[in-house]
Order: C-alpha cells, then sequence, then structure tokens
C-alpha cells in the first residue's frame, strides 16, 4: 500500500548517513527505497520467513541493491549492525521489544504500528530518549499483519460457554449504547487500550442483526450485546466475575467524553512502567479499567 509506505517514511523522516534497521523485509520495496536514499551499507532489514527473504534478495540484487539482509526474528532486532538512527517496523506489535530501543542511539526515532489485543491499530512515532526510554504521538490509523512472536491465539467462545446453552443463566439488561457504534478502528483501540485483556468476536450474522461476544483473555467472564438495525436499545447478556459490556461501555463514555478523539491525539511512553498510552500529553495517561484497574484498587 504505497501510502503506508510513503507515510511511514515520511515519518521515519531520515537523513543523509543515517542507519537504518527495518522489521520485516517483505517484498523488500521499503529496503529499496532506503537504499536508494541512504546508500546499501546504511539499511539492515530483518526477514522471519526464509522464503519471503530469498525472494526479496533476489528482487533487490536484480534492482541493484545490496542491504544487509538478515533471515530471523526481527523482535531481536539486529545487534551486530547497531547502534541505528531510525528503527522501523513493518509488522505490527503490542509491545516494543526492548531489543530495538537497546540497539538504537539516544535521539533515535523508532516507527513502528501498534494496537491493543480489542483491535484499532496506529503507527506510532517515538524517540529514545537518553534513559532508554521512548516516547511520542501516533500518527495515523494502520492495519499491518502482527510480529509472528506476538501473535495470539485467542480463545474460542465455547472456552467460555456452549453457545447453544446462552444466556446460560447469564445476567440480562438493556443498553441504549449500539453495538455497530463501538465497532470503528479509533473505537476499538480506545476500549483496547483501557480494557487490554479485553477481545470480541461477532456471530449470529443476518441481514439486520448480529451478536457482539466479548471476553476477557483470562477466561473468566464473557457478555453479549445483540445488535438489531435501527433499534433504539439492546439486549445485553453478562456471565462470570467482571461485566466486561459495562466495562467497554465505560471505555467508551470515556472515549466521547473526551470529544472523540482520533489517533492523532493519542501518544504512547515506554519506560520502566511498561507501555502507557495517553491523550494530548504524556501527563494524561488513558485509564485502565477491568482486571488491571482492579489489581491497583481502582474503580472500575
Ligand atoms: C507488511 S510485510 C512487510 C512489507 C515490507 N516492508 C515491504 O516493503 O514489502 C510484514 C513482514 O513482516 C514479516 N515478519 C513478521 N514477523 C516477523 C519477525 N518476528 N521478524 C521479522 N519479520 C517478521 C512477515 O513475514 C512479512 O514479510
Amino acid at each position: 500500500m504505497p501510502t503506508m509506505v510513503f507515510s511511514m517514511l515520511a515519518a521515519l523522516d531520515v537523513e543523509p548517513g543515517n542507519r537504518v534497521l527495518e522489521i520485516g523485509t517483505g517484498t523488500g520495496w521499503n529496503a529499496a527505497l532506503l537504499c536508494h536514499r541512504l546508500g546499501d551499507l546504511n539499511v539492515v532489514s530483518v526477514e522471519v520467513d526464509e522464503r519471503v527473504a530469498a525472494e526479496a534478495r533476489t528482487r533487490l540484487l536484480a534492482a541493484g541493491y545490496h542491504p544487509e539482509l538478515v533471515v530471523g526474528d526481527g523482535a531481536r532486532g539486529y545487534g551486530e549492525g547497531a547502534p541505528y538512527d531510525r528503527v522501523v517496523a513493518t509488522c505490527s506489535v503490542g509491545n516494543i521489544p526492548g531489543q530495538w530501543v537497546g540497539q538504537a542511539r539516544p535521539g533515535a526515532v523508532l516507527v513502528a504500528p501498534w494496537g491493543p489485543v480489542y483491535g484499532g491499530e496506529a503507527v506510532a512515532r517515538l524517540t529514545v530518549t537518553r534513559a532508554g526510554m521512548l516516547n511520542g504521538r501516533f500518527v495515523g490509523s494502520s492495519a499491518f499483519m502482527r510480529l509472528r512472536e506476538q501473535r495470539r491465539t485467542l480463545p474460542p467462545t465455547n472456552a467460555f460457554l456452549d453457545p447453544r446453552a446462552w444466556p446460560a443463566g447469564g445476567a440480562e439488561s438493556t443498553t441504549s449504547l449500539c453495538p455497530d457504534d463501538v465497532g470503528d478502528w479509533i473505537h476499538m483501540f480506545a476500549i483496547g487500550v483501557q480494557v487490554p485483556d479485553l477481545f470480541c468476536r461477532v456471530s449470529d450474522v443476518q441481514r439486520d442483526l448480529y451478536r457482539l461476544w466479548l471476553f476477557d483473555t483470562g477466561g473468566t467472564s464473557w457478555a453479549s450485546a445483540d445488535h438489531v438495525r435501527g433499534a433504539g436499545s439492546f439486549r445485553v447478556v453478562q456471565s462470570g466475575r467482571r461485566r466486561l459490556w459495562h466495562e467497554l461501555e465505560s471505555a467508551w463514555c470515556w472515549w466521547d467524553a473526551q470529544g472523540r478523539p482520533g489517533f492523532d491525539r493519542f501518544g504512547l511512553t515506554v519506560d520502566h512502567r511498561g507501555h502507557v498510552v495517553w491523550l494530548d500529553e504524556p501527563s494524561a495517561p488513558v485509564p485502565r479499567r477491568g482486571r488491571d484497574a482492579r489489581m491497583r484498587g481502582e474503580a472500575v
């Protein structure tokens, strides 16, 4: 997707003489563009898939480019080529590997698609500080394949309940929040950042109906919300020790109350606290709900 490649290169903002580490060689096109701009000796690209890497090598040679191509797990970076002035990941992550930061110079720029388990993802443009921390903003939405080691196999619906037994004694209520209004990429991002162990599924899809399921990765609770096109009230069933629909609704209401911010108002800091997503300023972290908040004794 050329617009995505070029917007990420614009965010990377390379300068003559910069050394760049790319994670995810893929076709080799981005590596070729970087070589064209910075010279072969300044570009290292890591690809985990041997066949994909071999094809990229052939293509790059044919086009007259000779970057250092490494076949291996890009989550480890490539220490032999460090230090880097720029690091660009062309696969997405939920956790930025420490090696990428450790192999970058202070002041280096790291560009990577980042997203929570629930869904929603955006490209983060982060600067490496002297203390080895990262800080910066999201610069636009994205939808990349996940870095191989960070792909999660989430439990299937029948790990929580037999769908034929639904509503299975769950607590019933109604909501005026339409399940269709929580499913855009930015909604999913805002919800997923606040409730990091939440994930969803959709079932029973018909012309004007579907069932949205919510689960926690710990397998403790489930909720369902039935969408009916044009309705003003929707049936909700919740089971387990958490009320996952209520957690989602609180997360959506927080996003709504902030003026429905887009990706460009969010930023990310990675430091001793872990990955902290903030709104407008690093001093304004996005609240955490559910299990994380409970563990810290906060209200959900
Ligand atoms: C969207 S493609 C990259 C596009 C590429 N930059 C280009 O110019 O065509 C994502 C690539 O990341 C690779 N990938 C996934 N996990 C990886 C990992 N742990 N280390 C290195 N590459 C990985 C995939 O095999 C895939 O080729």
